[in-house]
């Protein structure tokens, strides 16, 4: 590490401890910010921890959607996303007049939102999901029939594998994993004819369809652990090799391809994360008519 890095870190758990702020870091987040978290994980994980922790303020090293979902869990503690130009465009590709829009036309049917998505989209729902549990969600609606799920497509199209329920879907998906392709899946699995490939639900059916596994990211932390593999084709945003590889330093991993980077996820840094700390700023916060229909659909999600 170098020193000037010391120097943030040492700065950083100083503030930390004063202003009673709990650092909440998700899987892709570079190295150093998963390293210097109290806690890590998959976005299921993140928002159970949100909601479960006593610190009066939550420093979220993610993206916007995932700092607003502890505003919204959190009414009464101070949210910061230390760099507020960290968003999703994959949760950009639905508004909230959309949602409205496909319950109009979808009457009755219930509306599943990955919680990849904004808060105003997350308060038109009838219940939010996330990569670890969107087949627990969507077969949870025991009487209904069809259900609609927003805002992507590979997701949707994943779950409809594993439910009887007719599954309608939004368009939107996630450029960093939906730019991957089967020749991508086979000229890797050409060049490592002996590793396993696992694979993030975002991905195409296709590329999906040639996985030994799928799973979140703490899912894939889970098997890769549990697994007797020692080599693996990483069909996810790399910064999840980090942990990976620091889990399980006697096995390897090569990404998937090389363009498996979210650039928002990159744009948290050792020093933003000081600065936010310092000033409590960029403070994330929802209106409340908004935060309160959206910790239904989010409270409804975290029951199941
Ligand atoms: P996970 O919930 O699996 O960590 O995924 C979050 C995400 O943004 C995937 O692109
Ligand atoms: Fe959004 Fe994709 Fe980045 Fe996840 S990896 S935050 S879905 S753009």
């Amino acid at each position: 590490m170098k020193n000037t890095d010391e120097k943030l870190l040492s700065e950083i758990n100083k503030l930390r401890k004063e202003k009673n702020a709990v650092i909440l870091a998700h899987n892709y987040q570079p190295g150093p910010i998963q390293d210097l978290a109290d806690l890590t994980g998959d976005s299921l994980e993140l928002s159970r921890k949100a909601r479960d922790t006593d610190a009066e303020v939550i420093v979220f090293c993610g993206v916007r959607f995932m700092a607003e979902t502890a505003a919204i869990l959190n009414p009464g503690k101070i949210v910061i996303l230390p760099e507020p130009d960290a968003g999703c465009p994959m949760a950009d590709m639905i508004t909230s007049k959309d949602a409205k829009q496909i319950k109009s036309e979808f009457p009755g049917v219930p509306l599943v939102t990955y919680v990849n998505s904004n808060a105003d989209v997350k308060a038109e729902s009838t219940v939010c999901c996330t990569s670890a549990n969107s087949i627990k969600v969507v077969n949870s609606f025991t009487d209904a029939e069809e259900v609609y799920m927003a805002p992507d497509q590979n997701l949707a199209k994943y779950t409809a594998k594993y439910t009887k329920k007719k599954i309608h879907h939004w368009n939107g998906y996630c450029p960093v994993h939906h730019n991957l392709t089967e020749k991508h899946v086979l000229d890797a699995k050409t060049k490592y004819p002996d590793a396993i490939f696992i694979a993030h639900p975002e991905c195409r059916p296709e590329v999906l369809d040639l996985a030994d596994g799928v799973f979140s990211t703490s899912g894939m932390i889970k098997y890769v652990s549990e697994s007797e593999g020692s080599l693996f084709i990483i069909g996810t945003e790399m910064g999840l090799i980090h942990t990976l590889k620091k889990r399980n330093p006697h096995k390897e991993f090569v990404p998937l391809h090389d363009s498996l980077i979210c650039p928002d996820m990159k744009k948290i840094t050792l020093e933003k994360i000081l600065a936010s700390l310092e000033q409590l700023r960029p403070r994330i916060t929802v209106p409340e008519n908004i935060r309160k229909r959206a910790e239904l659909a989010l409270d409804r999600m975290l029951e199941i």
